[in-house]
């Protein structure tokens, strides 16, 4: 019998949408299963196996029996590790009551918001940018305030356009620097000037840093090393992009104590602990070499060069330096076609997987996100095929 009551969901949800990555994974799969060979250029994770020892340590403790459920906020001895190496490289001292762990960075997207929002606070968040922001702060019942992100200043923030978003309602302002979808970096003049607001306006910050350290030409400044900002920013980080453990679910936020405390309550009432062996391994990466990491760092490094010159060379795509991340992020708005349409192309014509800038927000249209975290024989052959494509859609004057 069907029933009109399990057919409706809460009104909290109907917002809530597949992230396009999987959505367009999904469409990709189906095209291999029918025999086409498909570049993946559309999901954002390393394209290595987890470093060796990390895996090892992470056997280790499920074979010594490390299976069992242990403190919400996380092991003691992972949290003392992480608060002297995210403070270190932060240049800010943390204490490990400041640290909590939690089953991947995304869960600490979303908790945060629980704790120090009301129905009706405004949210600044980046467009284009990772769309869990946005997801999150309906689904708290929040109102989201799009700050665009625009290639002419680099994927900094405009801060005019910052000022004008603000207002007496702004509870929370989200960052995300290097920022997903563009590779852009937030400046110190611009970290400066929102720190200034959030402390006048007695605001909360979130600082996505989950790929500071992926960054090519410079280091990243976090915005709880300015002055103020110390007991209201919540730095959101984790394992996945660093360490390539995207599977493990593993990451961590570092605030205020008080807020962290509010953070163990929610975890314990919502998944109650991030997995013991999970952080055994997590612990192992932090404390051990990081040898693997700046080898992978190096190697993105020439993977970025090489994807930008190659789509830099097809007419009609200009796509600039991305900083930080793995994330190409190029233009082709002279294409004349919503990007949506195009990336649907690109699978279908060229067989390479690609996401539409508007999968992270209005102000996407214009752009396409290509991952190269993959090999630079693929990255190559994505790009000539991409070319391929293009040529046969003459771009506008
Ligand atoms: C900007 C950003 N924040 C957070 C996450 C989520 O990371 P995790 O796998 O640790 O949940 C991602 C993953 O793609 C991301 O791009």
């Amino acid at each position: 019998m069907r029933s009109a009551r399990t057919e409706s969901f809460a009104g909290r949800i109907t917002h809530l949408q597949p992230e396009g990555a999987y959505a367009v994974l999904a469409k990709a799969q189906q095209l291999e299963a029918q025999g086409r060979d498909i570049i993946h250029m559309e999901i954002g994770q390393p394209d290595f196996d987890t470093y060796p020892h990390i895996t090892l340590a992470g056997i280790r403790a499920i074979s010594n029996g490390q299976t069992r459920y242990n403190p919400p906020g996380g092991l003691p001895v992972l949290r003392e590790a992480l608060a002297k190496d995210a403070g270190a490289r932060r240049g800010i001292t943390v204490d490990a009551e400041q640290v909590v762990v939690a089953p991947g960075a995304k869960p600490l997207l979303v908790l945060p918001l629980m704790a120090v929002l009301e129905p009706g606070d405004e949210v600044l968040y980046p467009d284009p940018g990772f769309p869990t922001y946005e997801a999150a702060i309906r689904l708290v019942g929040a109102n989201p305030v799009a700050l665009p992100l625009v290639e002419e200043t680099g994927y900094d923030l405009d801060l005019a356009a910052f000022d004008a978003r603000v207002s007496d309602r702004t509870r929370l302002i989200i960052l995300n620097s290097p920022g997903n979808p563009t590779g852009g970096i937030l400046s110190r003049t611009t970290l400066e000037h929102i720190a200034a607001v959030a402390c006048e306006r007695d605001c909360w910050v979130l600082s996505d840093e989950i790929y500071m350290r992926l960054v090519y030409d410079e280091d990243v400044l976090s915005i709880a090393a300015l002055s103020g900002m110390g007991n209201r920013t919540i730095i959101v980080d984790g394992f996945s992009k660093t360490y390539a453990m995207t599977g493990w679910r593993l990451g961590f936020g570092v605030m205020p104590t008080a807020l962290a405390d509010k953070m163990s309550l929610l975890l314990t009432h919502s998944v109650g602990c991030t997995a013991t062996f999970t952080q055994l391994a997590g612990l192992a990466a932090v404390t051990g070499p990081q040898d693997d990491v700046e080898t992978v760092r190096t190697e993105f490094r020439a993977r970025r060069d090489l994807i930008v010159r190659g789509l830099n060379e097809i007419d009609g795509v200009h796509c600039p330096t991305p900083r930080g991340a793995f994330y190409a992020f190029p233009n082709v708005a002279s294409f004349g076609r919503p990007v949506q349409e195009l990336a649907a192309y690109l699978l279908d014509v060229a067989g390479v997987a690609t996401l539409p800038g508007t999968s992270f927000g209005e102000n996407g249209e214009g752009y396409l996100r290509l991952s190269y975290a993959n090999s630079r024989a693929n990255i190559e052959q994505a790009v000539e095929r991409m070319g391929n494509a293009l040529a046969s859609l003459a771009p506008a004057g």
